[in-house]
């Protein structure tokens, strides 16, 4: 057999039921493996699932039956037989084999069952083919396409902004900061101040990228690098903001549910969390947020962030998102603009993820008149100079829009239920961990 033949089956297309009683060849993964006397059963994996092989030495012949009885687990395999139903096997079939071949036998692979999270981490190259990550990943990408159909329907443009910049967008204190030919620079801490400048020219636009923060902290929902959707949108306010970000999570979790439920299931995911993400979802001031918080046990003084203690207080018992609106002015970003209808409080929504997962949006409507701007930058000791370009555009055909900010990888946690953030994406940037 050879390994780069074309009339290769994928093992989904045997448990769809499509190629019962037919030859049929098979290549990947030994998942596990057991022999008695004349009879291997070997489980084999490959991108689309798992099947049962049983391998009788008389069938496969002495070499084959040595080939099947002595890989390793992760050993790759070439396998040909006739594809028989079996209610006993996993996902309902078992390749009767007639030929077996290693491809490549390797060496024993070094993780067993019940390892450290650490351990895991560190192997996290070899970790990722696990069924668990394997299924998330899956999601990450579902995920990740679903948005993009939102955003293509709704007829927003993509555009790629740098990621090596010479300001900050969201203040100092989670900046990575690195030499660029004798300069300061950073990496982004989010796209957020070039996707405005993107508004000019298309009004409705995103983008889909990494952003960068120095979190010395360690918990469930921080990264040093995590993926970042931020759309803006030309001629929106912030109750339009809230519609669209509304409108794109219900798209989200209605696409999931219906056309992956069984995905969500092998990851312990009931569907019908996400099936009941319908709008409108609950609204709330932070003043009134920090009240519920505090009457529900919080250590929060008004005035302060909420942090992800309260988040939890605020969600662990909702089943939709909530949005949190009106935040103070002086804890939040210089770009938000101030609301005329409630002095002191800006226009902005965090959207809270139900079932204590917290904040999985940040969003406002944005400055966009030249005075207050300024006014915004003197009060925050922002230099001026730093942000010439991103003042420009108040100065050239200003107008109103908004925009927001979604962590992909917490959504991800919060609709496939994760504990921890670092399983929502493949190669966990944190603080003590640059390696794999
Ligand atoms: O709330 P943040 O800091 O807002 C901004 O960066 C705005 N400029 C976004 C915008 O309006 N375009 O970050 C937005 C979102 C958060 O709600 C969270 O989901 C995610 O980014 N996020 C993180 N995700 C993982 N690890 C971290 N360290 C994160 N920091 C923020
Ligand atoms: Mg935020």
């Amino acid at each position: 057999m050879d390994p780069l033949a074309t009339d290769f089956v994928h093992i989904g297309s045997i448990l769809a039921g499509f190629h019962n009683n037919k030859a049929v060849k098979v290549r990947g993964w030994v998942h596990r493996s057991r022999t008695s006397g004349g009879l291997a059963f070997i489980v084999v994996r490959d991108s689309t699932g798992v099947l049962q092989c049983a391998v009788k030495k008389d069938a496969a012949g002495d070499k084959g039956f040595e080939d099947a009885t002595s890989a390793f687990v992760e050993s790759t395999i070439m396998l040909e037989g006739i594809v028989k139903e079996d209610k006993r096997a996993p996902g309902g079939f078992e390749l009767a084999v007639e030929k077996v071949q290693l491809i490549g036998k390797g060496e024993p692979f070094p993780i067993a069952k019940d390892q450290s999270v650490e351990f895991l981490l560190d192997t996290r190259h070899l970790w990722l083919r696990s069924q668990r990550l394997t299924s998330i990943m899956k999601s990450r990408y579902l995920i990740m396409k679903y948005l993009r159909e939102f955003f293509d329907s709704e007829g927003f443009w993509e555009l790629a902004p740098p990621m090596i910049t010479g300001a900050a967008c969201e203040g100092g204190s989670t900046l990575f900061e690195m030499d660029y030919f004798g300069q300061k620079a950073y990496l982004t801490q989010s796209s957020q101040l070039y996707a405005e400048v993107f508004t000019t020219a298309l009004e409705k636009v995103y983008v889909l990228a990494p952003s960068f923060r120095a979190e010395p902290s360690r918990t469930v929902r921080h990264l040093c690098e995590y993926w970042h959707l931020e759309p803006e949108m030309a001629f929106y306010d912030q109750k339009m903001n809230m519609e669209l970000q509304e409108k794109m999570l219900v798209h989200v979790a209605q696409r999931m549910a219906t056309n992956h439920a069984d995905l969500l299931q092998s990851l312990g995911r009931d569907p019908d969390k996400l099936r009941k993400i319908k709008g409108p979802f609950k609204r709330m001031t932070y003043s009134d947020a920090v009240e519920l918080a505090i009457s529900r046990g919080a250590n929060i003084k008004m005035g302060q962030d909420i942090g992800a203690d309260e988040e939890a207080l605020l969600t662990k018992d909702e089943d939709k998102p909530v949005f949190v609106t009106n935040f103070p002015k002086d804890i939040k970003a210089f770009y938000m603009r101030e609301d005329p209808g409630n002095p002191g409080t800006v226009l902005n929504a965090d959207v809270l993820a139900p079932e204590a997962h917290g904040e999985i949006i940040g969003g406002s409507e944005r400055i966009w008149e030249y005075d207050e701007l300024m006014a915004r930058i003197a009060e925050q000791h922002l230099n001026p100079k730093d942000y010439y370009w991103y003042i420009d555009l108040r100065k050239y055909g200003p107008f109103p829009h908004s925009g927001f900010g979604l962590g992909i990888e917490r959504l991800v946690k919060w609709m496939l239920g994760l504990d921890h953030i670092r399983d929502a994406i493949p190669f966990p940037r944190t603080i003590n961990r640059l390696y794999p």
